[in-house]
């Protein structure tokens, strides 16, 4: 497997698109619009039963996109994804038996956590690049700016909650690497197939990010 440790992923995010597909061709379609968008990784989750297919034809056709798999929460899943060829996974929550399964297969990982222990017991474990989730009903930016001085080496990618009219506040955060979210492709979006509108979305949310 060809996968970078996290922080070369951490370099190179600002802003992870979450999409759910139903489809291979929807997964591709939509991730080539982001892409031609201008956004650097998607993560696909593991909610709809085409997803471990989806993700290993994302990442074929589009090798240069960072394809993460979403959703993950516990040892079979990782493994398929890892067998799928994602560059990393990322899981909603933290558990012992998960953190126990990503030393045992070694795929780069973002853990979901929602709280300071849990942030802290991710960090006992290695990992210094966390997903907050549920960010805005944990706390949001202010949970954040709490965090910054007493887990200051902990950097975040706040995911749920958050959208086109507040993601750049979250991305201002010292201690935010990137934002996440399914903003950016609504299932609606996904309906129509309007993939041009897909990527002037994703070049008007990157332009904002690099602001
Ligand atoms: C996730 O899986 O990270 C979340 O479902 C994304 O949350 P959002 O739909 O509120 O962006």
């Amino acid at each position: 497997m060809s996968q970078l440790p996290f922080d070369e992923y951490a370099k190179r995010l600002k802003v992870l698109p979450v999409l759910t597909v139903r489809t291979c061709e929807e997964a591709v379609s939509v991730s080539r619009a982001l892409l031609a968008g201008g956004i650097e990784g998607v993560e696909i989750t593991l909610r709809t039963p085409v997803a471990i297919e989806a993700l290993a034809a994302v990442k074929q056709e589009l090798p240069e996109l960072v394809v993460a798999a979403g959703t993950v929460t516990n040892a079979k899943e990782l493994q398929a994804v890892m067998d799928a060829g994602v560059d990393f996974g990322v899981s909603p929550a933290s558990t012992a038996a998960l953190f126990d399964a990503i030393d045992e297969i070694g795929l780069p990982f973002l853990p979901g956590v929602a709280t300071p222990s849990e942030a802290l017991s991710a960090m006992e474990r290695g990992f210094h690049h966390l997903k907050l989730f549920p960010a805005q009903s944990v706390g949001g930016l202010s949970l954040l700016k709490s965090l910054s001085a007493p887990l200051s080496a902990a950097k975040f990618c706040p995911t749920g909650g958050l959208n086109e009219k507040n993601f750049t506040e979250f991305l201002q955060l010292p201690n935010v690497f990137c934002v996440g979210g399914s903003w950016m492709v609504s299932a609606d979006t996904l309906e129509q197939k309007n993939w041009d509108a897909i990527s002037l979305a994703a070049q008007q949310t990157m332009q904002l990010a690099a602001e």
